[in-house]
């Protein structure tokens, strides 16, 4: 892939699309127009949040916590605002680039609204562990379409929403809890991209372009575990177990996958990378929670396994976990009314 074009693609038309591909031009063109549709003007939402709900005030703990997780989401924001930006430029047909030129200006919004939150909460975002560095500068540095697309679209969203979904869900601020379902739902918008796009990429790719492609993927989804990982203090004093937040990746994960597999039938069901990642989220947080008295050889046999499909892990289980905790409060609800 080029970026930065130094001419106009003035072929840029000359492409017959089967009735397949015209579909995904479609969706891909109505993320542009939907996004236009749904914009919302940060200024005046996050103005109007404050008043409803008073100016963001948390005791120093939880503040400083949330910072800590909220400046990985702002300065995530200000990644994906210059990678759409890239894709914007180096995407040549119109309907991918109508889309990618759409989320660089959410994520602009994003940005922005992000820092004035954190300002109105009174911190000043710090910066970035290691392990979340990687993970942005992996995609903002690579060249390969395949592998912004694969980081952007479906591994930084992923994470993204699944972080949101968790800090709503357990209401720690109100202005936060009504600001973030505008995040999500633009964000949800923006994976569509990567899965009408990415599949034809991988398609076209030689074997050992596929496995520099998986060998990617591993090394950002391992850089992401790595980073919750250094998140465990702040997540837990604010009330979340970074267990739940495997639990809800792997189901928005599990969903990408679905819709991958609609869109194009022969996409691989368990791919070895997937699999190792599954062992070594075992590795990184085992099931059971840590025992000092598991000896660290057992626990790499257990990695193995979950790995080798032979047992499930820690992705499956806490999984299962919360589908089963959401079914027993709809049956509360459901016997109460
Ligand atoms: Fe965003
Ligand atoms: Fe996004």
């Amino acid at each position: 892939m080029l970026l930065s074009r130094e001419s106009l693609p003035y072929d840029m038309f000359d492409v017959a699309y089967s009735d397949k591909e015209a579909r995904r031009a479609r969706r891909m063109e109505s993320i542009y127009h939907v996004g236009q549709d749904r914009i919302w003007d940060g200024r005046a939402v996050l103005a109007e949040l404050i008043e409803r709900h008073g100016k963001p005030a948390l005791a120093a703990r939880e503040r400083g916590a949330l910072a800590q997780i909220f400046s990985v989401i702002m300065w995530g924001e200000l990644a994906a605002w210059k990678i759409s930006a890239q894709l914007t430029d180096a995407i040549v047909p119109l309907p991918g680039k109508l889309a990618a030129a759409s989320q660089v200006h959410d994520e602009a919004r994003h940005f922005y609204v992000m820092h004035d939150y954190l300002e109105a909460l009174g911190e000043r975002p710090p910066p970035l562990d290691r392990w979340s560095r990687r993970v942005l500068s992996l995609t903002l540095g690579t060249k390969s379409l395949a592998k912004k697309l694969l980081g952007m679209q479906l591994t930084i969203e992923t994470i993204a929403l699944t972080i949101f979904q968790r800090v709503r869900e357990l209401e720690v601020e109100p202005v936060l809890t009504h600001l973030l379902p505008y995040y999500e739902r633009d964000e949800a918008r923006h994976v569509g991209l990567g899965i009408q796009m990415l599949p034809e990429l991988i398609a076209k790719m030689s074997l050992a372009e596929r496995i520099d492609l998986a060998v990617f993927h591993l090394d950002l989804y391992g850089s992401a575990v790595m980073s919750l990982k250094s998140l465990e203090p702040a997540l837990l004093s604010i009330g979340v177990d970074p267990r739940s937040l495997l639990a809800i990746g792997f189901r928005k994960q599990s969903d990408i996958d679905a819709m991958l597999r609609e869109e194009f039938p022969g996409w691989p069901e368990d791919p070895p990378e997937q699999r190792a990642f599954a062992g070594f989220c075992e590795l990184v947080f085992p099931t059971g929670g840590f025992d000092a008295k598991v000896p660290m050889r057992e626990r790499v046999r257990a990695a193995f396994d979950v790995a080798r499909r032979k047992r499930p892990g820690v992705l499956e289980i806490e999984a299962e976990k919360r589908a089963a905790r959401r079914s027993d409060a709809l049956h509360r609800v459901a016997e109460a009314s």
